[in-house]
């Protein structure tokens, strides 16, 4: 089914919540609706709009917001090793993570817990605790409406990276991601190694899916807002790459200073959390904005900020982190 809304208040269609209008929003719950909605509805430009949650609208939005609602979750096949499951693009990523768990299915157990939608994953290759979507992504099939053409992007042809694909690439603005074919595993395989996550585990009862789980919800529920009650877009701010001498150059100063490696062997990850906090920032506040005090990377609405307000305050922290350290971080949220 297609349904339209006009002149529609869209705050509760963004993690920030940001009070912003859109001209014309239309919801659709299967992929085949697509052809029909766009040459019935859609004239001007568009742009597709999961749960809102890495988007901050800085203005009413004149272009049609496009939203997927397919929440079919279906096993396509299996072996005694693995099964394929496709996800609607409008399937709550949390609820597909627990649907793998509940089924004892291995893969994106990691990524409990991180808000948005199915179709939203491949976009950002979203990841957390050592694990990222583009490892049990299979494919992605999408709709492109300038052809009105259905088809299959393989996970090879994602050009999947650090928050990255070709759906913030060449293909952005340019298809709808209506579901996503995802490969999880019936053999047990923990991921563990990321900070506290083992030690979680252990406090729980030792390694199942369960415990994983329960887990890294408790990690992210200590350590991130809840959208539900205060407006947030999670990292606002992608972790910096840098070449490995300005690392090394930033390491003598500061050995405490967190960094991993990056798939370019000769850069470095560094923490866009740590830098902001030690540039004195967790807890700041200005006017309706601020630094999550619990994870310095998250700015936070304290309640009636405009984007433009919170826009104006990202650009501060921007300014003091290359003050203090030299680096440049780059916003990870998408500002419209
Ligand atoms: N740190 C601080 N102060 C802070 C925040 C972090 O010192 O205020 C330090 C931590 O102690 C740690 C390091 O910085 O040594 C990294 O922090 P953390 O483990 O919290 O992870 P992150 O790099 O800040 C990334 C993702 C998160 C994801 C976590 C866990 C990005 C942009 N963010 O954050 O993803 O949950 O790792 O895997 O890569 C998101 O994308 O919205 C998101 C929340």
């Amino acid at each position: 089914m297609i349904r339209i809304f006009e002149n529609t208040d869209i705050s509760n269609r963004n993690s920030f919540h940001v009070r912003q209008k859109a001209a014309l929003l239309v919801e659709f719950d299967r992929a085949e609706e697509l052809s029909e909605l766009f040459d019935r509805h859609i004239s001007g430009e568009w742009m597709a709009l999961g749960g809102g949650n890495n988007i901050l609208f800085t203005r009413d939005v004149e272009r049609a917001l496009i939203v997927p609602c397919d929440t079919r979750i279906e096993v396509e096949s299996e072996n005694d090793e693995e099964v394929l499951v496709r996800a609607g693009a409008g399937v709550e990523w949390d609820d597909l993570v627990e649907w793998s768990v509940q089924h004892q299915l291995w893969g994106i157990v990691n990524l409990s817990l991180i808000p948005g939608k199915v179709g939203a994953a491949p976009v950002q290759n979203i990841g957390a605790y050592g694990a990222e979507a583009k490892d049990s992504i299979v494919s992605v099939d999408i709709f492109t409406p300038q052809s009105r053409t259905h088809s299959t992007i393989e996970a090879s042809e994602c050009r999947f990276g650090y928050r990255d694909s070709i759906f913030k690439g060449p293909l952005k603005g340019q298809v709808i991601i209506t579901s996503v074919l995802f490969r999880l595993s019936k053999q047990a395989a923990p991921m563990l190694g990321y900070g506290d996550v083992a030690q979680e585990v252990e406090a729980r009862g030792g390694v199942s899916l369960h415990n994983i789980r329960e887990a890294i919800c408790a990690i992210r529920r200590r350590k991130l807002p809840d959208t539900a009650v205060t407006g947030n877009a999670g990292s606002f701010f992608k972790n910096p790459v840098v070449e490995r001498s300005v690392a090394e150059a930033l390491l003598a100063e500061y050995p405490d200073m967190p960094h991993y490696p990056a798939a370019d062997p000769t850069k470095v990850k560094l923490a866009a959390g740590w830098l902001i906090d030690r540039a004195g920032l967790k807890g700041h506040k200005q006017g309706c904005v601020g630094v999550h005090e619990k994870q310095a990377l998250v700015l936070i609405n304290l309640g009636g900020a405009t984007g433009g307000e919170v826009v104006a305050f990202a650009r501060s922290v921007q300014a003091a982190v290359a003050e203090k350290f030299g680096i440049e971080i780059e916003a990870e949220v998408n500002i419209l």
